[in-house]
């Protein structure tokens, strides 16, 4: 088993790889000091700050994200995780609220979606316990993907895992091909998967995960000043966070349809200057938050229906924004194929490089 497990819990499109926050930080981090990341997605860089037992905070605007990264700092045995699901479906009752309509019939069997809508409820009813944030995240990460020839790993019909599947174009695939949804064993899904997420134990490490907007300076008016930025913004232009997780929005109290509205909370992607200038805001606000000597080290790219350059972009976000840019350099990992795009398009178009920004306060 490898210490790094848990950050594997669960796919988050866009997510960049562990090795490039720990790289950035066991480089250049020293003990005590403290790790931001105002773009957390799953969780990475938090993740990646315990492993070398460093402080950290994580935002997100997006719950998935949110339910996701507190899972990374925190910790409970397998078997208490097991209990707990179990101890949930033992009391629970009819519940209260169950999806219908033809994608709910193909995507899950019957059995397996009561059983989801059951801990659904009761997760939603509290989930402030290391072992429940960690349930649900091994629920979230086995809530739709494919379905393998050996024992079922997935509760869902095949569907991919990085995100969800759209319902009209599900129900037509799986119609199409005759694919009824099993009817899993939930609770041994849940039983193997905190066996592998949770086999080693990791250090205790300070930190927090906010639901919350980078862009409003208060979401970091309690952080304790920290030595390290280390992120990852959405690229120009990708604005479909919650739109492409919505069936683990779902489970996080989301409705049980697709929401195609821009949410609140999330960058502006109107225009290539307006969405600088909102990125700008976030690295204003950060510049406060910050110890002397502190450094911001950004992973930007790009995606290919915007015909702007990816790094005007981000080098116009940060004038004026307190930072200084000391060194830019292409993304090792984006040379090996881990590109952030490539995790939601099928057939990746020609690659846009990403690049590894560093940034000192000005
Ligand atoms: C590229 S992803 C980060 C992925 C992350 N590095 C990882 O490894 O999972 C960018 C994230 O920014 C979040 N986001 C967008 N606008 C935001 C805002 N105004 N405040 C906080 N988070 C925001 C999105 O929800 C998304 O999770």
């Amino acid at each position: 088993m490898r210490p790094d497990a848990l950050n594997g819990v669960c796919p988050y499109y866009t997510m960049y790889p562990l090795n490039f926050p720990l790289r950035v930080l066991k480089e250049h981090g020293k003990r005590g000091d403290w790790v931001i990341d105002p773009f957390c997605g799953r969780g990475t860089t938090n993740f990646a700050a315990r492993l070398l037992g460093l402080p950290s905070i994580g935002v997100d605007s997006s719950p998935v994200a949110v339910a996701l990264a507190k899972a990374k700092l925190v910790s409970a045995e397998p078997a208490q995780v097991v209990a707990s699901a179990k101890t949930i479906l033992k009391a629970a009752k009819e519940p209260t609220s169950f999806p219908s309509g033809e994608f709910w019939r193909l995507a899950f069997h019957e059995r397996t979606l009561t059983r989801l809508c059951q801990l659904r409820e009761a997760l939603l009813d509290e989930c402030s316990t290391s072992t429940r944030i960690l349930l649900r995240a091994i629920i979230l990460g086995a809530l739709h993907g494919p379905r393998p020839k050996r024992a079922p790993s997935y509760f869902s019909n095949q569907s991919p895992r990085t995100f969800a599947p759209k319902p009209n174009y599900a129900v037509k695939f799986w119609a199409a091909r005759g694919m009824r949804p099993d009817d899993v064993d939930v609770l041994s899904i849940i039983k193997t998967r905190a066996e592998r997420y949770l086999a080693e134990p990791l250090p205790d490490v300070e930190g927090k995960v906010d639901l919350g907007d980078s862009r409003v300076a208060e979401t970091f008016s309690d952080t304790p000043k920290a030595r390290f930025v280390v992120t990852s913004p959405p690229y120009y232009g990708m604005r479909t966070y919650l739109p492409d997780q919505w069936l683990r929005f779902w489970f996080l109290g989301g409705p049980d349809f697709v929401e195609y509205s821009q949410p609140e909370g999330q960058l502006k992607h109107s225009s290539s200057a307006f969405f600088a200038t909102e990125m700008g805001r976030v690295w204003k606000n950060l510049a406060s938050r910050m110890t002397l000597g502190a450094r911001l080290v950004i992973r930007y790219g790009g995606i290919n229906d915007r015909a702007v350059e990816p790094m005007d972009v981000l080098k116009e976000s940060l004038v004026d924004s307190g930072w200084r840019i000391v060194t830019t350099r292409s993304a090792p990992d984006s040379d090996r194929g881990r590109r952030q795009v490539r995790q939601f398009l099928s057939k990746p178009k020609k690659a846009i490089t990403e690049y590894d920004v560093y940034c000192h306060l000005a």
